[in-house]
């Protein structure tokens, strides 16, 4: 059986189709890769997380339009994607995986298709993204925020006073610096009340 397989295989790469189905087989290779590399970058774009679903567009958005990160004396931004989609291949990949859930509830379950559910869902959400910084110790703020290169100097007291209890204390920036976009939920424990997991944090990392 496995003999005749391998003899009719050896036939048909020979035959004068191979060429052609070889050829069709690269050309949707080619197709679906781009396909894939287009989706990838259109849903890591400000306008597709910012305004394209009315779940952002009437919630976050409106609260994030004229934060510091948003609009400031220098024009440098973060914008969503800055704080919300990682920057490495693997953790990307993951998260985009993640964001599919928010599609079957935007288009199926419709979960969260008013300012009153939103609302009801904040403490939730929030602590998600919360958890999720925790355990990464802030990578994406990390990603622009360097802390070697924070000049205390030109900082108020009060920030160089609260970043070195933050040093002494292994702190991570949500810890203190959330809501900064956003509203807060009403209610619930904040980052600091939250239990995760500290060992999944680099050492290295810790400011
Ligand atoms: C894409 C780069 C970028 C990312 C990501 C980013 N920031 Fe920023 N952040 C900035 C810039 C630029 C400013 C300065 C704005 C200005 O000139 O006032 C800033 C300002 C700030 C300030 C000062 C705000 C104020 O009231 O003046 C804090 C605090 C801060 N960021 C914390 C964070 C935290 C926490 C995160 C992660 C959740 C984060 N940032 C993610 C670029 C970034
Ligand atoms: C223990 C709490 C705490 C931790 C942890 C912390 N910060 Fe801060 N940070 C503060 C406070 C308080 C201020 C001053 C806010 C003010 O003056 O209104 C501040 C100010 C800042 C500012 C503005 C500085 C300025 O001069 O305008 C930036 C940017 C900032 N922090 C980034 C970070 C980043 C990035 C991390 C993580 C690497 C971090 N902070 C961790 C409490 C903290
Ligand atoms: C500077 C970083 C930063 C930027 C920029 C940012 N976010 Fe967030 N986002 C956060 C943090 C931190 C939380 C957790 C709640 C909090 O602390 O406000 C959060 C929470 C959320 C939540 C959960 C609901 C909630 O309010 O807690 C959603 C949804 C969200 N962000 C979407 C967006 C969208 C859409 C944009 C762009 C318009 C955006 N974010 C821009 C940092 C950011």
């Amino acid at each position: 059986m496995p003999r005749r397989v391998i003899a009719k295989v050896r036939r048909w790469v020979t035959g004068k189709k191979a060429i052609v189905v070889l050829l069709t087989g690269v050309a949707v290779g080619v197709v679906a890769l781009s396909l894939f590399g287009t989706t990838m970058i259109y849903t890591s774009t400000e306008a597709f997380c910012a305004t394209n679903c009315h779940e952002m567009a009437n919630n976050v958005t409106l609260e994030y339009q004229g934060t510091p990160h948003d609009k400031n004396r220098t024009g440098v931004r973060a914008t969503c994607v800055d704080c919300h989609v990682p920057n490495s291949p693997i953790p990307l990949y993951i998260a985009k995986m993640g964001a599919l859930n928010d599609l079957w509830s935007h288009h199926v379950t419709h979960t969260i298709d008013t300012r009153e559910k939103f609302q009801a869902q904040r403490q939730k959400l929030a602590q998600r993204v919360w958890t999720y910084m925790k355990g990464n110790d802030s990578r994406e703020c990390r990603h622009c925020h360097n802390p070697a290169n924070m000049d205390p100097e030109k900082q108020s007291p009060v920030a160089q006073a609260r970043h070195a209890k933050g040093r002494r204390e292994k702190m991570t920036c949500i810890d203190c610096h959330f809501g900064l976009t956003h509203e807060l939920p009403l209610g619930g424990p904040g980052p600091q009340e939250l239990d995760v997991d500290r060992s999944l944090i680099p050492r290295s990392a810790i400011f």
